[in-house]
């Protein structure tokens, strides 16, 4: 039972000390260090009642506290249509690029994304309209159009290296998630498992994808954490193989 000797009971003022580490991410040639940040359901869902409200106040910190540690934040679309999107650090001079990844470029301006004094990405397709691409940079986003139907990711990941992005944290949602996993560009899984059960018809996982993967992918764990609520924080490598 190596994986339990690990898990220690967590506060919220403990966080801070974890996870230091990915300020000085391992080095990749053409892309960043990517690590997902995720909250499940006791019994694997990821959404409820289409929303990610499912962990308690000690999740949402350390969600914080990840955001402080990286360069750069990243949602998807469906994400960003039901939440408020603002990677805010607490240090002004540190706000982590913030991107969000959408095919259509039709996203709702009235979002805190577009009020927050972070530098703003929107990565979207040929398919978005010039009309769209233009109001979100009205808005204050660099559009990038990377790919016809769908974001070229290793394109995205690629061109964020070049401009310095060492480190990516992506907050979801399952579909972006599905898709950067199909094509192996996960490092890391920040997951909590919350105590909640929801047994919702139809929810979302936390990958979800059109495309079958290829080979197989393990979870090596890293560390577990459990606050005194009973919710437990893992931390996961990505494990490849054919
Ligand atoms: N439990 C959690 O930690 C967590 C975290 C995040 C989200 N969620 C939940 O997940 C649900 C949303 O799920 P979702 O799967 O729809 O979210 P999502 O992945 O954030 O959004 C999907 C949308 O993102 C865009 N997208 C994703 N991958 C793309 C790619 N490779 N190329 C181009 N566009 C891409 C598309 O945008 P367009 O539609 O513009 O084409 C797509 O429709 C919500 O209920 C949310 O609360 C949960």
């Amino acid at each position: 039972m190596r994986s339990l000797s690990r898990l220690g009971a967590i506060a919220t003022e403990d966080l801070a000390a974890l996870h230091l580490d990915l300020r000085a991410p391992p080095e990749h040639p053409d892309r960043p260090h990517v690590v997902l940040n995720f909250v499940v359901t006791a019994d694997g869902r990821a959404s409820f009642r289409g929303r990610a409200e499912i962990g308690t106040r000690t999740d949402r910190e350390l969600m914080f506290h990840l955001r402080s540690l990286v360069d750069a934040v990243m949602s998807g679309a469906g994400t960003l249509r039901v939440d408020p999107f603002a990677p805010v650090v607490k240090d002004r001079e540190l706000q982590p690029l913030a991107i969000v990844v959408s095919a259509s470029g039709q996203l709702p301006l009235e979002n805190r994304f577009f009020r927050i004094a972070n530098r703003r990405l929107v990565a979207t397709t040929y398919r978005a309209t010039e009309e769209a691409a233009s109001a979100l940079r009205h808005a204050g986003a660099e559009v990038l159009r990377l790919g016809e139907e769908e974001v070229d990711l290793p394109a995205l990941l690629g061109l964020l290296h070049e401009r310095g992005v060492r480190s990516l944290l992506c907050e979801g949602g399952p579909l972006l998630a599905g898709a950067l996993l199909t094509r192996r560009l996960v490092d890391e899984i920040f997951l909590t498992h919350a105590t909640r059960v929801t047994a919702e018809p139809g929810a979302k996982r936390l990958f979800e994808s059109a495309e079958p993967l290829a080979g197989e992918v393990h979870l090596e764990r890293v560390s577990l954490h459990e606050s005194a609520a009973g919710e437990r924080y893992e931390r996961a490598r990505v494990r490849y193989s054919s």
